[in-house]
């Protein structure tokens, strides 16, 4: 028991510091509640409001492709360098040691594989398992303009609204169906509705001519893909180009798994996203780190 002997009776209300109340760093997440704002800085770094994803969810429709067919040997090694790791629950229990603390988007629709109809999704996982497994997202396709874009729209809502019900933020993905133009009209499309149906924050491609606008109109942050593998130098000035217009961060996979040199360009990458460093000097870097074999 306490010694009330010893209880003292002087308090300091500290009068002259007023409580502060400061905004929440990520554009259109303010209202958010706790639990959300804390899971997303489990995925945004809370000193530069951005993200280096690492997205290695590609076997949920493609199974082992390139760079994927052993993740304990190819992926493991990355981890240290991502903010986040993007994945389907199969592989987080598999794979993933539990020592890996940040955060988790759980790859959370599927259903076709490559040999059939793409946006033919259902939801994949159930609330429960995903509170289990401790992730920071919940991540869902959505086919904009796809054959079953409105089941797809649907998935999202729905997880949306388990998601806001324990504090669980969703990514909603744009997907391109092959027939649609990869333009800034469809992404201010694909992305605003997104975030007016609810997701928390929303993952596009990248357009050269007229990014800005995709960022702009979508009220919620927007993350890019990396898309087909590039010369690694393009794929750090797409990083740049896309931070530099708004974008807060890269959910990359083909870009980072299947360079010659993964921890080398996801180690570059993070320069690119985090400290705004030149492409042509973050690709030195990666020469360097390539070298070093770091
Ligand atoms: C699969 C995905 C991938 O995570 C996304 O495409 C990112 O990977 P990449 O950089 O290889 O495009 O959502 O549907």
């Amino acid at each position: 028991m306490a010694d009330k002997d010893s209880i003292k009776e002087t308090h300091n209300y500290y009068l002259d510091i007023p409580m502060k109340s400061e905004p929440f760093i990520l554009r259109g997440s303010n209202s958010l509640d706790w639990g959300m704002k804390n899971r997303l800085l489990n995925i945004f770094c809370p000193d530069t409001g951005r993200t280096v994803m690492l997205a290695v969810d590609h076997g949920y429709f493609l199974g082992p492709t390139t760079g994927l067919e052993r993740m304990d040997v190819t992926i493991v090694p990355l981890l240290p360098y991502a903010d986040t790791l993007m994945c389907t629950r199969g592989i987080l229990r598999s794979i993933i040691p539990p020592t890996f603390t940040k955060g988790v988007v759980l790859r959370s629709s599927g259903g076709p594989s490559i040999l059939k109809e793409l946006s033919n999704e259902e939801i994949a996982v159930d609330i429960e398992d995903a509170i289990r497994l401790n992730v920071a997202a919940l991540a869902v396709q959505v086919f904009v303009g796809g054959e079953y874009e409105t089941k797809s729209i649907h998935n999202m809502t729905r997880l949306v609204d388990v998601g806001n019900r324990y504090g669980i933020p969703v990514l909603g993905v744009t997907a391109v169906g092959k027939e649609l133009v990869r333009d800034a009209k469809y992404m201010r499309l694909a992305t605003r509705i997104c975030a007016e149906l609810g997701a928390s924050y929303v993952k596009t491609y990248y357009v050269a001519d007229g990014f800005e606008t995709v960022t702009a109109s979508c009220p919620v942050p927007i993350v890019i893909a990396g898309g087909k593998k590039l010369q690694e130098l393009d794929a750090l000035r797409m990083a740049y180009d896309a931070v530099q217009q708004g974008a807060a961060g890269v959910d990359m996979g083909r870009n980072v798994f299947q360079s010659e040199a993964p921890s080398a360009i996801i180690q570059a990458l993070r320069k690119v996203v985090h400290e705004n460093m030149a492409p042509e000097e973050a690709h030195d870097l990666y020469l360097t780190l390539k070298k070093e074999k770091k």
